[in-house]
């Protein structure tokens, strides 16, 4: 199992340290056979780590804002000058300027309510909007962007993200319909467990959330390694026939009313 994605080429947004998910799907994609141009915020380059990982996996960083059609249209130029059409897209991109500053819900300034929606939500729909219009994909391409439970449920915690969430996956069912007959694209959303990264762990309250979904999950809290390999599933010809769905990554978190480990807490 060591060439699932041979000869595939793409990109992968959002690495920014290791304990990124985006960091882990490239080291998995790269383990797999495949290859891909890195990016990131421009801002990210200062801050994170992006270019260890570039090295580590033999490639180029280019950096994009995912809100920019500009940035967006130079990048995907780029990608294809370098490889031609592409296999798979990951937008692996969350920021909410509410979140960061502690916002409550009931309290939300609407212009940063305005970013979180761009950055997480609708950068979505520019990535995919360029790939189409740039018709950068091959047949049977793979695009995954990454979502948490709270776009289906009250998560207080999580603040407007949860509404732009909300919107990126279904973004994910809207675009997958026009790109699945355009030419067989599959467009997903992975709905993963709470995981130690540098935006998981930005959320206040994020220790004791992320303890309490493990102990519902019947199989734990997924961590960022097993999501890379689903990633790496998903962008593989094993899964062509998937596309416009929500996949829950959770251990079983999503579906289970209440688990006899939280009972005994409360006993
Ligand atoms: N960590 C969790 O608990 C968890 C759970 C479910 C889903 N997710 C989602 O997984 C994805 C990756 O998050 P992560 O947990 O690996 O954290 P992370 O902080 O490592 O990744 C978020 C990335 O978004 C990038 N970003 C922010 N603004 C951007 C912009 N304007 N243009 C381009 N990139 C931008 C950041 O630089 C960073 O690399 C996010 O969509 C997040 O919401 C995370």
């Amino acid at each position: 199992m060591s060439n699932l994605l041979q000869n595939k080429k793409g990109i992968i947004f959002g690495a920014l340290d290791e304990r990124s998910i985006a960091w882990k799907v490239a080291e998995k994609v790269h383990e797999q056979g495949g290859e891909f141009i890195l990016s990131n915020a421009p801002v990210a380059m200062r801050m994170g780590k992006i270019n260890e990982l570039a090295e580590k996996c033999g490639t180029t960083v280019i950096p994009a804002d995912a809100t920019s059609m500009e940035d967006l249209g130079k990048l995907f130029d780029a990608a294809t000058e370098r490889f031609g059409k592409l296999d798979f897209v990951l937008h692996s991109i969350g920021m909410s300027p509410n979140v960061r500053k502690d916002k409550s819900y009931t309290d939300l300034n609407h212009d940063w309510f305005l970013k979180t929606l761009d950055i997480s939500g609708l950068s979505f729909h520019k990535v995919l909007q360029t790939a189409y219009n740039k018709d950068a994909m091959n047949d049977w391409g793979s695009i995954l962007a990454l979502s948490y439970i709270a776009a289906q449920e009250a998560y207080p915690f999580y603040g407007d993200m949860a509404d732009a969430k909300a919107v990126l996956e279904s973004i994910a069912r809207s675009f997958g319909y026009h790109f699945g007959v355009k030419n067989k694209v599959r467009v997903n959303t992975i709905s993963q467990s709470p995981t130690v990264t540098a935006a998981g762990s930005g959320i206040s309250g994020f220790d004791k959330f992320f303890d309490f979904a493990d102990d519902m999950s019947p199989l734990g809290n997924a961590d960022a390694d097993s999501c890379a390999d689903y990633c790496v599933a998903m962008f593989s010809d094993l899964t062509r026939y998937v596309t416009m769905q929500n996949l829950f990554h959770d251990g079983g978190y999503s579906t289970t009313g209440i688990s006899s480990k939280v009972i005994d807490k409360w006993s």
